[in-house]
């Protein structure tokens, strides 16, 4: 049936009411209009545009041209209009900075994009500040980077607060790389699956919310199994580091299980993700301060984005076999928590000295390591928020990574020069291996002896001992966990990075024809 309904919306205005004629089939809202210009080479001269501003000024009969004549907008910085066209009530003019950024070899990113992400973010904020519903956004020359900015630059936890922000949905300005556009909103929505999923309180995420929900997210793909195993299934693997941290907790833990069967092949050799759930972190027995604690329901950081990255890759339908591990309890002080100096022992039989209950982490992965073996893997890849130590050493620039593979190294690298969520590779010396190995009543110890020296390295150090396999990465993702204002394109908040860098990783691993190479 030929569509003749027009359909008549009211929509509250601030201060008067208007009427919007909508046609079925051509979604139309109210809209703002952000678009991008650069800086001139030399600071001055003309305005330079890119296509679609250059368009909307013919639209406006060279009006936005004069409007905008005098020194050029700073990157970042913007100039708004209203009523310069009938078909936006507002425009927002945002500085791209210089026109031919490419890559930067100093700062091992890509700053035209990094520049598209952080204006596109800060004009659909305004948008977004004015309650307009509907936003469009220019491509600025790289539509996946401007969606990315969009969907991105929106996102804020607003669940449990009575007065939220208005929901703006960005949409692609133009026809012209809509592809694109659509890749960048999957890849944005993929690292806000992460950031929700840390950002929540530990009492609305324990350990089987957080798997319900990840299962949810995948209930729609037919290639995807979510196994989702209790206590019991955990005893049975003989997860004795990991039990011996979920026990303290009166909430039962999880193990999450993920087959992402995308490959040619059902039986090609997966790249194995492992994840960090920790899904509040006392510190246990060895109780952290309460300052700041609260920034620890963000401790399965590590689970959250690798389940993100694999929801990602399912909804881009990548093609190649990926399977999801994620160890999820609490760590929480009681009287069947770890003590210090409890030996337990994990999956591989090594046995481990628990000098400090706050070191939890590594005792989760650990079994979950060993478990990954069994998939005979093409690489595993886990994250996790593990050492404070890390955040010492980087701070939120970038994540370390732990490798015994330079060809995994060289992709995780390139993935994050691309999506801007970079990676710095950090060292698996002998010369830690001694500190953990050195151990007065087990095969380990769960700290490094010279206490806090290297301990980000100490504990990758201690990862190694479970691992065989000959690509391994072990990504430290404590310090990119949460965001203050680094990130441009990223609200104050707990940040969901490296989602975007695991499937951009993961993409490119399917391309990549060498299997164990
Ligand atoms: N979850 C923490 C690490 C962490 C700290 C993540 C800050 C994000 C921000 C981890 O379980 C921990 O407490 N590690 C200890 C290890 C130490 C006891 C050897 C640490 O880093 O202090
Ligand atoms: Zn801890
Ligand atoms: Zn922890």
């Amino acid at each position: 049936m030929i569509i003749t309904l027009v359909i008549l919306y009211l929509i509250p205005f601030p201060r008067s009411k208007v009427v919007v004629v909508v046609y079925p089939g051509l979604p139309k809202c109210r809209s703002g209009l952000v678009l991008g210009i650069y800086s001139s080479e030399k600071d001055e001269g003309a305005a330079q545009f890119t296509r679609a501003g250059d368009a909307f000024d013919r639209l406006v009969s060279g009006k936005l041209r004069e409007l905008l004549c005098g020194p050029p907008l700073k990157k970042g910085k913007t100039r708004i209009f209203h009523g310069l066209h009938q078909d936006f009530p507002s425009v927002v003019i945002v500085g791209l900075g210089k026109k031919n950024a490419g890559v930067n070899d100093q700062e091992n990113w890509n700053e035209g994009k990094e520049n598209i992400r952080a204006a596109v973010a800060v004009g659909c904020r305004q948008i977004q500040d004015l309650e307009i519903p509907c936003v469009e956004v220019d491509p600025c020359g790289d539509a996946q980077a401007a969606a990315e900015g969009a969907v991105l630059g929106l996102h804020e936890y607003n669940e449990l607060k009575q007065k939220k922000k208005p929901v703006v949905t960005p949409q692609l300005h133009g026809s012209a790389e809509s592809e694109a556009w659509q890749k960048g909103v999957t890849y944005a929505e993929g690292q806000n699956l992460a950031r929700y999923l840390m950002e929540a309180p530990a009492n609305y995420i324990t350990p089987i919310k957080f798997a319900e929900h990840i299962e949810q997210k995948l209930r729609s793909f037919s290639n995807v199994k979510v196994h989702i195993r209790p206590e019991s299934w955990i005893a049975t693997q003989e997860m004795g580091a990991f039990l011996s941290v979920a026990k303290g907790s009166a909430e039962p833990p999880i193990f999450l299980e993920i087959h992402y069967l995308g490959g040619a092949n059902t039986n090609d050799s997966p790249l194995v993700f492992v994840g960090k759930g920790v899904t509040f972190d006392s510190g246990g027995i060895s109780l952290k301060p309460s300052s700041g604690m609260d920034a620890m329901r963000a401790d399965m950081g590590g689970a959250a984005t690798v389940c993100s990255a694999i929801v990602t890759a399912a909804a881009l339908n990548l093609p190649l076999n990926i399977i999801g591990l994620a160890p999820l309890c609490e760590n929480m002080p009681s009287g069947k928590a770890n003590k210090p100096g409890d030996v337990v022992r994990a999956k591989n039989g090594k046995t481990i000295q628990v000098d400090n209950t706050d070191a939890e982490g590594r005792l989760l992965l650990a079994d979950a390591l060993c478990y990954a073996h069994n998939f005979k893997p093409r690489a595993i890849v886990n994250a996790a928020t593990l050492t404070g130590a890390m955040d010492v050493a980087l701070g939120s620039a970038a994540t370390g990574v732990f490798t015994n593979s330079s060809w995994l190294w060289t992709h995780l690298y390139e993935a994050s020069v691309l999506t801007g969520d970079r990676v710095w590779r950090m060292p698996l010396f002998e010369h830690y291996k001694k500190q953990v190995t050195d151990c007065p009543l087990a095969d380990l110890s769960n700290i490094g002896k010279y206490s806090r020296a290297g301990g980000a390295c100490t504990a990758a150090a201690f990862l190694k001992e479970f691992v065989t396999a000959s690509h391994w990465a072990h990504l430290d993702i404590a310090g990119v966990m949460s965001n203050k204002d680094e990130v441009p394109y990223l609200r104050k908040g707990m940040a969901g990075r490296p989602t975007r860098t695991l499937v951009e990783f993961a993409a490119r691993l399917s391309q990549d024809s060498h299997n164990t190479k």
